[in-house]
């Protein structure tokens, strides 16, 4: 594929008129605002870290910035990273960081400008906006890869599955055949079009970008989530274990491709290797949000599947702060927090600790604008489910569940994570002893996987009803 023609790749100081410091370029020939090789070797070390997953990009923008104090780049793709992890601790980090680089970061080139403006606008809780001025950097500048990852990030935060696949797809001709980084543009699209429901293409676009670079979790885990939809449970195990050394060792996206294998055990009723999964890879991990949410999901999974899980789920509830300003930030992750404290089966701290996130998801203070959308038509609507579900109002939980579901995707998260919304939808009809909801939302299952044990399982349970 030939790169499209872009005078603005290479666009240079005559184009920045406010910009004092002299330009090099990248690997892409996209200018930057420093004269030091050893500054930009640094930062696409960075890049490369934060598209794999493997190494520190963090660390990597340090030395980016030590090699050249006066560069903001580094600083701005720091604060845009911390952001891309969708809490409030690293966000009031990334939010200090800008402040502190917003001097240096007006002497930047245009386009360093304008990543500015972008990470400001996500560091401000205006996710649209973000994906927006992130676009913009992407019109004029199609090869700026970070910019096309945090859009890509956020649009997953934002459950945008149009743009997770069409964003990708309008910078990709400008990609040449063998310019630096290019497979993870690949990668990107695979899980785009996954998303959007174009999985044998998805599938293509997974393994082209692996055969660029095999060490691309993220192309990895798109063709995963393939195998997901698809029912393919025996495959998708398969295929993690056949990649291994790609993603599990030493890798900062490793947790997530565990999530995922756990969802195969659970689909073939392999409840045993999915709780030693959740033992030996998540339960360790739950530094991040990202990780509790991972967790979580799986033990709820468990749960509904008869296992007991409660000690598990009280050790895992208090890794999660139920109080503003973490609650009220994400509205996806207060409901998982939630979900943690019904998994405890403690009454009493769901009642105390649930009202606060229930507070924070009626108020939620502490994210911007997309949040509080999230929270009042998604967020707070589950979480009462989730609650009434907790308490035993299985007619109430699944009449919310059901209310609900078909809009969940406005809170982001992938298919794959929301289809704990239809388990647990299942569940509560089952329990409410509603014998044709829970079929006629067991039929949703029919086309992928209606041979799996798991889809068996739920035939067994309402078997049982009649
Ligand atoms: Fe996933």
């Amino acid at each position: 594929m030939d790169a499209a023609v872009d005078d603005d790749t290479t666009s240079t100081t005559s184009r920045t008129s406010r910009t004092a410091r002299p330009c090099r370029t990248d690997a892409r020939g996209l200018a930057v605002g420093t004269r030091s090789q050893a500054a930009v070797d640094h930062l696409e070390a960075a890049l490369q870290a934060m598209l794999s997953y493997f190494g520190d990009p963090l660390a990597a923008l340090d030395a980016a910035t030590a090699e050249d104090p006066g560069w903001a780049l580094p600083t701005t793709l720091k604060a845009g990273l911390l952001l891309t992890m969708g809490e409030h601790g690293p966000t009031l980090q990334a939010r200090q960081l800008l402040r502190g680089g917003a001097e240096a970061a007006a002497r930047g080139t245009e386009r360093e400008r304008a990543h500015a403006h972008a990470a400001a606008a996500a560091a401000a809780g205006d996710w649209e906006a973000a994906c927006d001025a992130w676009e913009a950097i992407l019109v004029r500048w199609p090869l700026d890869v970070a910019a096309l990852l945090f859009a890509h990030l956020f649009d997953f935060y934002r459950g945008d599955a149009l743009n997770l696949k069409r964003r990708p797809q309008r910078v990709l001709p400008h990609w040449a055949d063998g310019l630096p980084l290019r497979g993870f543009v690949l990668g990107m699209l695979a899980f785009g079009l996954e998303e959007s429901g174009h999985h044998a293409q998805a599938e293509d676009a997974g393994r082209a970008a692996l055969a660029v670079n095999p060490r691309d979790p993220w192309a990895v885990h798109a063709v995963t989530h393939v195998f997901e939809m698809q029912g393919r449970h025996h495959d998708g195990a398969r295929w993690l274990r056949s990649r291994h050394a790609d993603w599990a060792v030493d890798n900062g996206f490793a947790f997530h491709q565990w999530f995922h294998a756990a969802l195969f055990q659970m689909e073939a009723l392999d409840t045993e290797g999915a709780l030693a999964t959740y033992d030996a890879h998540l339960a360790p991990a739950t530094d991040m949000a990202l990780q509790r949410v991972d967790g979580t999901a799986v033990l709820w999974r468990l749960k509904l599947l008869g296992v007991d899980v409660a000690s598990r789920f009280d050790a895992l509830r208090r890794t999660w702060s139920t109080q503003a300003p973490d609650a009220g930030f994400y509205a996806f992750n207060d409901l998982h927090a939630l979900i943690a404290l019904a998994g405890a089966g403690d009454v009493a701290a769901l009642q105390s600790a649930g009202d606060s996130l229930l507070d924070a998801l009626r108020s939620p203070a502490s994210g911007g604008p997309t949040n509080r959308r999230m929270s009042a038509e998604v967020g707070l609507p589950l979480a009462l489910a989730f609650t009434d579900h907790a308490s035993g109002r299985w007619s109430d939980a699944a009449r919310g569940l059901l209310r609900c579901r078909d809009r969940a995707h406005g809170f982001g998260g992938s298919h794959a994570q929301r289809d704990l919304l239809t388990l647990t939808l299942l569940d509560a009809a089952v329990r409410a002893g509603d014998r044709a909801l829970a079929r006629h939302v067991l039929h949703e299952r029919f086309p992928a996987k209606a041979g799996t044990p798991l889809t068996a399982l739920w035939l067994q349970r309402i078997g049982r009803l009649a």
